[in-house]
């Protein structure tokens, strides 16, 4: 579900909100759970900045409601009404005042109910003085979209359960193109050079074929994980991965036609958050349908590649494909764009630079057409970089992987001992 926002006005056109600046320390934003967020704002440009907010992909999960009145409206509100997780409220009341309005909200709060403050004034003994009387923080306006998303993660986030991983989904312009083929690929690379483990999910289930690209027919993998949410734990979810290398495993697609995957649009989800609790790196290879669960998936997705061909159908494609990413993830950066299988013998295809124009977006790679090696390694059940390290396709899935990484974020985990999880919960099994 989609986070439900109620507004008092008509939400903003998307121009007229506040510019979304990253956080000054470079910082990931996690993802909020579902709480519900009441908020009162004075300012329409705060109601704006909320309603950015609660649009956002890491927002998608709380229940989010916009308010104007500030903090009269809100005392009075809950005067007659239960409290939610959160309440965010605006207020430019000078200090004394402030505080003596925020003891009145108090006294209508629910316990266990947070008070997150958007002031006016800078001062640290009122910051002080706020949270002595409970305020869970308080924040010198004006604020900006992330800001917000990432003070109530930091509220709501429990250190045991937060995410650790990045995740990265895989998509094409059309069938064909080689996505799966880069994500297996890039797949291996990162757990060549990012230290920590990274489980690679193919998405494609009736016809994915990650388990012959790393040699592997396991009889069970992704499918048993969605269809058992209640199950899915650390555990079950060791079980069902199997081990391509020292740092990759794979949750492989059942890749038979004995069932269908007609999901619902969340099913996925849990899958995805067991394992980004899990690795630093979930690599998602998503078929190319367009159905619920894909559509959230790939705009939930921390990163996103797009791998095309040059050609017009794919030009259409990508383009409806970012046009609908830039709406649905406003405050993200643009997928990363690859260009694949350029230069097929006889094939009329658009030229790469009137390609890149027409879309506007630069491609992170070109990937010339290789026959001779794609081929051969999908015989032999290897990925590219296992037949030919040298080769120019190999140094795109180097350079594609160092782009989706985040390697701050690696930097992190590894500070923090969790690097391989994965490691550890297969240690403690043969133990
Ligand atoms: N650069 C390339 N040169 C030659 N063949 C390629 C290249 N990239 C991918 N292929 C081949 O194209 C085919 C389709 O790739 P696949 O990854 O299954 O596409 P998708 O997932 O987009 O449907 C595979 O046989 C793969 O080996
Ligand atoms: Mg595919």
């Amino acid at each position: 579900m989609m986070s439900s926002l109620a507004f008092d006005e008509v939400p903003p056109p998307a121009d007229k909100v506040a510019e979304p600046a990253p956080l000054p320390d470079g910082r990931e934003v996690r993802p909020i759970p579902r709480i519900s967020i009441q908020a009162f704002c004075e300012t329409q440009p705060f109601a704006d900045t909320l309603a950015a907010a609660a649009a956002d992909r890491r927002m998608s999960r709380a229940h989010v409601k916009v308010h104007m009145g500030g903090l009269a409206a809100a005392t009075e509100f809950y005067a007659a009404a239960p409290t939610p997780n959160l309440i965010l409220v605006e207020s430019s009341l000078p200090r004394e005042r402030l505080v003596v309005e925020l003891e009145r909200l108090a006294a209508v709060c629910d316990a266990g109910t947070k008070v997150v403050v958007v002031g006016v004034t800078n001062d640290v003994e009122l910051y002080r003085d706020l949270h002595r009387r409970g305020v869970s923080e308080y924040l010198v306006g004006p604020v900006g979209v992330l800001n917000i998303i990432a003070t109530v993660a930091d509220l709501y986030s429990n250190p045991k359960s937060e995410p650790l991983g990045r995740t990265v989904a895989f998509v094409g312009g059309k069938g064909g193109v080689g996505s799966s083929t880069l994500s297996h690929s890039v797949a291996f690379a990162l757990s060549k050079s990012l230290g920590g483990d990274v489980v690679l999910a193919d998405l494609d289930l009736a016809f994915g074929t990650a388990g012959l690209d790393f040699n592997q027919d396991p009889a069970q993998g992704i499918a048993e994980a969605i269809h058992s949410p209640d199950r899915l734990d650390e555990t079950f979810l060791d079980r069902l991965l199997s081990r391509c290398s020292e740092h990759l495993s794979l949750l492989a697609a059942p890749a038979t036609l004995d069932r269908t995957f007609d999901f619902g649009e969340a099913a996925i989800e849990p899958v995805i958050d067991i394992a980004q609790a899990n690795v630093p790196m979930v690599v998602l290879d998503l078929p190319h349908i367009w159905s619920g669960w894909m559509k959230r998936t790939l705009t939930g997705a921390d990163e996103i590649v797009l791998t095309v061909e040059p050609d017009l159908a794919n030009l259409r494609n990508a383009k409806n494909l970012l046009d609908l990413l830039k709406q649905a993830r406003q405050n993200d950066a643009a997928p990363h764009l690859v260009i694949n299988r350029v230069g097929v013998p006889k094939r009329p295809e658009i030229k790469v630079e009137e390609f890149v124009k027409a879309l506007g977006v630069e491609p992170l790679a070109v990937i010339p057409f290789d026959a001779a090696l794609f081929g051969t390694a999908a015989n032999n059940g290897q990925v590219v970089a296992e037949v030919d390290g040298k080769s120019a396709a190999a140094a795109a899935f180097d350079k594609i992987a160092r782009a989706v990484s985040g390697r701050s974020d690696v930097r992190r985990v590894r500070r923090q001992g969790l690097g391989s999880v994965l490691a550890r919960l297969r240690g403690r099994k043969t133990a």
